[in-house]
């Protein structure tokens, strides 16, 4: 057995089987478009964190801007202090995308998060609750970004 395999047979023990799996490969590094795995193999990474990595994996500015950043503070919580990224990355977001004279944003970590917060600021905007959506898609790991349970609110 492999490492990459090894790897993943202990990801089969301890990790929950919601979490799905597209396929066997492992990664130990990555630059670019190139993936190395656990064993030392060199691969195309043809997903890039599904669609997500689109500078490709490790560019040198992205990695220095962490690099700098987690020098100074990695998270206090933009609700009790306000930092300057989060305001100065909205402000290039509302440029970059408007609709309106008071364009607004909000930073949230994962897709599902900014599924489920849309929902919740439609709703607010709208005083109304329905949501319609496709079934079978995937909206995300969340109780409502899950089509299944789309479909309940409706
Ligand atoms: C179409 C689509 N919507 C929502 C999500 C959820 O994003 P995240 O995994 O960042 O919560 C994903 C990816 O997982 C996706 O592919």
């Amino acid at each position: 057995m492999n490492k990459s395999q090894e790897l993943l047979e202990r990801r089969k023990k301890v990790v929950a089987n919601g979490v799905g799996i597209f396929n066997k490969a492992s990664v130990q590094s990555a630059k670019n478009a190139t993936i190395i795995d656990a064993d030392g193999n060199e691969l195309i990474d043809f997903a890039g964190g599904i669609g997500v990595v689109n500078a490709g994996h490790c560019p040198e500015p992205v990695v220095k801007a962490i690099q700098e950043q987690a020098a100074k503070y990695i998270h206090t919580s933009f609700n009790v202090v306000s930092y300057e990224p989060y305001v100065e990355l909205c402000e290039r977001l509302v440029d970059l995308f408007p609709h309106g004279k008071e364009t607004k944003a909000m930073l949230v970590t994962s897709g599902a998060e900014a599924v489920e917060n849309a929902i919740k600021i439609a709703r607010q905007a709208t005083g109304r609750s329905a949501v319609l959506c496709y079934t079978g898609a995937f909206h995300g790991r969340t109780m409502m970004g899950h089509d299944t349970h789309f479909q309940d609110w409706l």
